[in-house]
């Protein structure tokens, strides 16, 4: 495909913006004992994309996604996340890595004795160390405006209904600017509304994610 010019001088075209996987997995295996759960994975994963896995329960989508972050070592094969091999990289290096994937657990994982706000405020005074009291602020209440739950800000995590608890878990991913967003089963175990209201909330999170400028 030729490349559109224009104006700006930034080639804006298809082949252009597929040109360079943000995720790239190339063969990558993974077996618990005799069990192999993943047998020669590989996909690329273009920036803008959005990437559904689906298959039976127990067949190897959470291990995946914790493979490309980290949680889980894989036996063979390549991760490569925005041109670096995960597995190459040293503590510190991971560190910068992981703070660019959000990752919305399948459980939610809250944390039950911090308030809302407290859970928000807490990835960010660890990762964003030199953001000021309304710098932080500000991001915690814009969070929570763009998962519609402002008046949340004060609650307990035993207060908020299990749709409620998702859009904070899904606040608390977004409040750092993750350039990556990856979802375990992010509607499994709602109800059929519920359900929809966090597919279309994570709609909209994708259409906003900041798109790699590179
Ligand atoms: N830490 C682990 N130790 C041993 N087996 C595991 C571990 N994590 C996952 N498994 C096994 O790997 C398989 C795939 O699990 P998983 O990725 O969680 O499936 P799902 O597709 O439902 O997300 C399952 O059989 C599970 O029991
Ligand atoms: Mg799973």
């Amino acid at each position: 495909m030729n490349s559109i010019p224009t104006n700006t001088g930034i080639d804006v075209s298809p082949s252009a913006m597929r040109k360079d996987p943000v995720i790239e997995i190339r063969n990558l295996k993974k077996s618990f004992g005799a069990q192999e759960v993943l047998s020669d994975v590989s996909l690329d994963l273009y920036n803008g994309e959005n990437l559904v896995v689906v298959g039976k329960s127990g067949t190897g989508k959470s291990v995946l996604i914790k493979c490309i972050v980290g949680l889980l070592r894989a036996d063979g094969g390549d991760v490569t996340v925005f041109h670096e091999k995960i597995n190459g990289l040293n503590r510190r290096e991971f560190g910068v890595m992981r703070q660019k994937i959000g990752f919305l657990f399948q459980s939610g994982a809250l944390y039950d004795s911090m308030t809302v706000k407290q859970n928000l405020e807490f990835p960010l005074r660890r990762i964003r160390k030199n953001l000021s009291e309304q710098e932080i602020k500000e991001k915690v209440n814009d969070a929570l405006e763009n998962v519609g739950l402002s008046d949340a800000l004060n609650k307990m995590p035993s207060q908020l209904s299990g749709g409620m608890r998702k859009r904070i878990s899904l606040a608390r991913t977004l409040v750092v600017d993750p350039m990556i967003m990856l979802y375990d089963e992010p509607t499994t175990g709602l109800d059929p509304v519920t359900s929809d209201e966090i597919s279309s909330l994570i709609n909209e999170v994708q259409k906003n994610i900041k798109l790699l400028q590179s």
